[in-house]
């Protein structure tokens, strides 16, 4: 029998880098039918560039130029640049916090994803663990999407829903939030990747499958 493909994996993260963690571990344990590639890092001293640095995975930080929410031309580029020499088949964000817009996201067509900490489209944007706390809502929890250009707006893919108890900080309610995408975002990637979630514009996994 021939060797089964391992896809190859591109990981874009600003922060602590947990999701990494999940996804290294699912690769490490054959629940994704890959590797992660290449992490790459707008923020020098990231937590995301240590975890790979522990696991020897490849990791770079890619300086982002003078804006504080997007990439500039140069660094867009760049990322482009290190994302195809690493022959990614699927770039996965994971908290890494600036918009990616038109030439980036044209580079990898419907193959850029992220998981986001509420049931979308509620509460996009930052900190939406805090947002659904203060708003009251008694069910909040995790999305993983497609990503688009506008913020939080592409097509989802899966989501969990995650209780908020009565004595929920946004640090308790936050953790049990992340413990939900530790479980979805790998699935979906590996979903993704095995080709079990069709995509049919914002109508996707089982029910992109059914006749209209
Ligand atoms: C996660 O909560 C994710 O939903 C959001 O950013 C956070 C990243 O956390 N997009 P980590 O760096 O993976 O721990």
């Amino acid at each position: 029998m021939g060797k089964q493909k391992r896809f190859r994996i591109g990981v874009l993260g600003s922060g602590k880098g947990s999701n990494l963690v999940a996804i290294a571990d699912a690769c490490r344990a054959g629940r994704i039918p890959g590797d992660i590639a290449i992490v790459l890092s707008d923020v020098q001293d990231a937590g995301i560039l240590r975890h790979a640095s522990e696991r020897e995975i490849p990791h770079q930080f890619i300086p982002p130029g003078p804006f504080r929410t997007k990439l500039d031309e140069t660094a867009e580029r760049a990322f482009i640049s290190v994302l195809n020499q690493a022959a990614v088949d699927l770039v996965a964000l994971a908290g890494f916090m600036r918009i990616l817009r038109g030439d980036f996201l044209r580079a990898f067509p419907e193959r850029v994803v992220n998981v986001h900490p509420s049931l979308l489209p509620s509460f996009p944007g930052l900190e939406a663990w805090r947002q659904a706390l203060d708003y009251g809502v008694k069910v909040t929890g995790c999305t993983v999407h497609l990503v688009d250009q506008g913020i939080d707006t592409g097509p989802i893919l899966t989501q969990e829903a995650v209780p908020v108890l009565e004595n929920d900080t946004a640090a308790s309610l936050h953790e049990r939030i992340q413990k939900a995408e530790w479980r979805i975002y790998p699935e979906t990637i590996a979903g993704l990747l095995e080709g079990r979630i069709p995509i049919r514009g914002r109508q996707t996994g089982s029910k992109a499958s059914s006749p209209p």
